[in-house]
C-alpha cells in the first residue's frame, strides 16, 4: 500500500495522519521482510510495530474527539469501527508475541489492515472530514 492509495479527505490534518499511518505500515512490512534470527532485526520490527500501534490509537482518538466536538451524527458507528480495529490489532499483536507466526503477522499488515483502512477512510473518514470541515469555519 502507498500513501496515495487512500482517498483524500477535506481535512489536511487527517490526510497527513493517514499518510503517516501508511508510512508506518510500510515500515512494519519492510522490517518483517528483513527479519532474520538476529536481535537487531527483531528489535527493529518490535519498534516498527510499536510506532504503528501508538500512531493508530492516537489517530483514532483524535478523530473520535473531533466527531464528539462537532456532534457528528454518525459518531457512534465511526467510533465503533475504530474500537473494533484496535481490538483486532491488539489480538494480532498479542498472538504474534506468543507464537511468532510471521505469515499471520504479514497477512494482517500486507492484506487485512490495508483493505480495512482503504474501506474505512473511503466510507467513514471522508464523510466525517466533510462534516468537520463544514463546521470548523
Ligand atoms: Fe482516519
Ligand atoms: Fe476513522
Amino acid at each position: 500500500m502507498q500513501p496515495t492509495d487512500l482517498p483524500p479527505t477535506e481535512l489536511e490534518s487527517m490526510n497527513r495522519d493517514h499518510r503517516d499511518q501508511v508510512e508506518m505500515l510500510r515500515a512494519v512490512v519492510d522490517a518483517l521482510d528483513a527479519l532474520d534470527d538476529s536481535e537487531p532485526r527483531r528489535r527493529a520490527l518490535d519498534e516498527a510495530l510499536e510506532d504503528f500501534a501508538v500512531h493508530t490509537r492516537e489517530h483514532f482518538r483524535q478523530e473520535d474527539d473531533q466527531m464528539r466536538r462537532y456532534h457528528f451524527p454518525a459518531f457512534d458507528l465511526h467510533r465503533e469501527s475504530h474500537a473494533m480495529a484496535i481490538a483486532r490489532m491488539d489480538t494480532v499483536l498479542a498472538r504474534w508475541r506468543v507464537d511468532g507466526d510471521r505469515d499471520a503477522l504479514g497477512s494482517y499488515f500486507r492484506t487485512e489492515f490495508p483493505a480495512w483502512l482503504a474501506h474505512h477512510v473511503g466510507s467513514m473518514d471522508v464523510i466525517c472530514a466533510q462534516f468537520v470541515a463544514g463546521r470548523a469555519h
